[in-house]
């Protein structure tokens, strides 16, 4: 007599295997990459562990810091709730690919200018999301600049500086 064991039903995976990897494309930084992830690979984890793009940073994994702050398609978004496999086919822009060649993006020279680091660890985050607020146009004064990036925690307190920079480049209009 042939037991359950013997005589699967239906599809999927066996019991002992993983789940298939899915084929991902992105255009990180400017360049075309094809990737096989497991699908629960998060972008966050992505950039870092596959891509070897460790500007972006692991703070809280769970969406309250900002840290892993990142572009997708010119959006900011917390790349630590983001599965790579949502954002297939999309242009994704870290804080390595702000600089153009030799010259830095506006907000990294206000970021220099005006002391707005202590740590570092959460100014990739700020950055990218500064990039993200600008682009929004939706900041008219100090006070929503400082609500709009709410989202992005700084343990040094480097907050006054940070704003700074961002009020320096919102005014000349050139963060984009
Ligand atoms: S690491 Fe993503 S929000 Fe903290
Ligand atoms: S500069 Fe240290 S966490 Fe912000």
């Amino acid at each position: 007599m042939k037991t359950s064991a013997e005589s699967p039903v239906g599809g999927g995976a066996a019991p002992s295997g993983e789940p298939a990897r899915q084929r991902l494309s992105l255009r990180v930084n400017g360049v075309e990459k094809q990737l096989d992830v497991a699908p629960w690979t998060t972008l966050l984890d992505l950039l870092r562990e596959s891509l070897d793009l460790t500007g972006t940073k692991k703070g809280c994994d769970h969406g309250q810091c900002g840290a892993c702050t990142v572009l997708v398609e010119g959006k900011r978004i917390n790349s630590c709730l983001t599965l790579a496999v949502m954002k297939d086919g999309c242009e994704v822009t870290t804080i390595e690919g702000l600089a153009r060649g030799d010259a830095l993006h506006p907000l990294q020279e206000a970021f220099i200018e005006q002391d707005a680091f202590q740590c570092g660890y959460c100014t990739p985050g700020q950055i990218c999301s500064a990039v993200g607020l600008l682009a929004e146009g939706r900041a008219r004064t100090e006070d929503d600049v400082r609500e709009l990036m709410s989202g992005n925690l700084c343990r040094c307190g480097a907050y006054p500086n940070i704003l700074a920079a961002i009020q320096q480049v919102r005014g000349r209009g050139d963060g984009q």
